[in-house]
């Protein structure tokens, strides 16, 4: 059976104060319809159809991918005309499931159930009893059966009363919706052509109706505002710590703890405060995060440290970290970042697209671009491989047990020779030989009878 969804995401969103559309704000990294997208995605919908209109170039471009069509509703006349425009693009028969595009951490398993009940024959409606229902559709009902929903501003004081409101989330038989659709008005107080009108419709038509509820509330809050938005941050950010924690994660601090993507941990992982893990991370057996971490598509085997203040970003290509190695304070690894085991990258160290074999070293104020290194290097303090010439990047080979002295510049291309020493504060733009020292720099002398200038008086 024909399974359509429909998201509603046309609204302005005047409260974001924003000129991002509403819909655009991101959540966990992710967009709030991204979100609501990548739930909708999981259902296995022969159509998913996003109705845009505020910004809709923007958003439309935003999440664009296969599959996904949008409908513009120009201009936005109220929730039923928003589903009216998606009419022309739904099936016959089979169920069709309204989302609202601000509505991010609506669950699949709660939808699911709610396309189950539907059945593409009764009218399923998600419900939830708030302590303040301010602001709603309140559910009217008779006894057990719903009769109506009732907008706020059109409920009477004692409808106000009723704390069961419309979520906005609905699962409907489709061939039903679009007859009742097209019988909507905008005869209420807000005089728009109000979604929730089609509830009574149902109810006159003799079709069932059955409410489910969420298993939390807030599965079904939406964002208008900041303050929302950073709520509901909290309250997703709160939950992938618990399950992380769930599965042995030592966090120090659940509140302090962010995740934008996935991250996957194993066993006796320990991760300081204030740490952000975005797009996939992975973290090996006794991993320990320290303090003030960024750590983006970046794979650490077993047993790294990571110091506090460390920025990790391997961007598209990805950074990986050997099994205990060390790295940070302060320390920067950029895509391509390959660490060997046991490697130690300390303070205001900078690694970008090089391999570094297991036991190389290069502790303090350095850079590694392009490079290929050897086991136990030794890369000086201070030392950098200048990699650019102004036009193309070049490659530095440095060989096993090769120790660069503080203070070098290698331009590549150049290859330094296995077990070769290179003298602090040398320019080599040569290669080097193996075994050798090499040291390009003025000798040393000594003046002797030099004195300093003295001041005139
Ligand atoms: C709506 C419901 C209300 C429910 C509440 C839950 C109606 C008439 N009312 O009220 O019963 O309790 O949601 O949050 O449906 N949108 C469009 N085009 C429009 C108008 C809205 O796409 O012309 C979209 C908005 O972007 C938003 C969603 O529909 O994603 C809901 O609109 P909103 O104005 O927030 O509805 P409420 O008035 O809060
Ligand atoms: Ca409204």
């Amino acid at each position: 059976m024909a399974l359509d969804i429909v998201i509603m995401a046309a609204g302005k969103g005047t409260r974001m104060k924003s000129s991002l559309p509403k819909v655009l704000h991101k959540l966990a990294g992710r967009s709030l319809l991204q979100h609501v997208l990548g739930t909708a995605a999981s259902l296995g919908a022969t159509r998913i159809i996003t109705i845009t209109g505020h910004g809709a170039e923007q958003v439309e471009a935003a999440v664009q991918a296969p599959g996904l069509l949008f409908v513009r509703q120009m201009p936005q006349l109220g929730t039923g005309h928003a589903v009216q425009q998606a009419v022309p693009q739904l099936h016959d028969e089979g169920t069709t499931l309204i989302l609202n595009g601000d509505t991010p951490l609506i669950e699949a398993a709660t939808v699911r159930a709610l396309v189950d009940a539907c059945g593409g024959e009764r009218f399923a409606l998600l419900t939830i009893t708030l302590a303040d229902a301010t602001g709603y559709g309140r559910i009217v009902r008779d006894g057990e059966q719903v009769r109506a929903i009732v907008e706020h501003k059109d409920a009477t004081p004692e409808q106000r009363e009723i704390r069961e409101v419309n979520t906005g989330v609905m699962a409907v038989p489709t061939k039903r919706l679009k007859g009742w659709l097209a019988r909507l008005d905008n005869k209420n107080a807000q005089g728009e052509y109000y979604l929730t009108d089609i509830i009574a419709m149902a109810v006159a038509d003799g079709v069932p109706v059955v409410t489910a509820q969420p298993k939390s509330e807030t599965e079904v809050l939406g964002v208008n505002s900041p303050m929302q938005l950073a709520d509901l941050e909290r309250r997703y950010q709160r939950a992938r710590a618990e399950a992380l924690m769930e599965a042995g994660v030592r966090l120090a601090d659940p509140a302090r703890f962010d995740v934008r993507g996935s991250l996957t941990c194993g066993s006796d992982v320990e991760i300081d405060v204030n740490c952000i893990f975005d797009g996939e991370v992975e973290l090996g057996d006794g991993v320990r995060i320290g303090a003030n971490c960024v750590v983006r598509n970046a794979r650490l085997l077993a047993g790294a440290v990571i110091h506090p203040f460390t920025h990790i970003d391997g961007e598209a290509q990805g950074v990986s970290v050997g099994r205990g190695a060390l790295v940070g304070p302060f320390a920067r690894l950029r895509p391509g970042a390959q660490l060997g085991d046991e490697v130690h990258i300390g303070n205001f160290v900078e690694v970008k697209n090089s391999t570094l074999a297991k036991g190389a070293k290069a502790n303090h104020l350095a850079y590694l671009g392009d490079a290929t290194v050897g086991e136990r290097v030794n890369y000086g303090a201070g030392s950098i491989t200048a990699n650019y010439d102004g036009a193309n990047k070049h490659r530095t080979v440095i060989g096993d047990d090769v120790h660069v002295g503080s203070n070098c510049v290698l331009i590549a291309p150049v290859v330094i020779g296995a077990g070769a020493t290179i003298g602090g504060g040398s320019t080599i733009s040569k290669d080097a030989p193996a075994g050798q020292l090499t040291v390009s720099r003025a000798k040393q002398v000594s003046l002797e009878g030099w004195t300093r200038p003295v001041k005139k008086r």
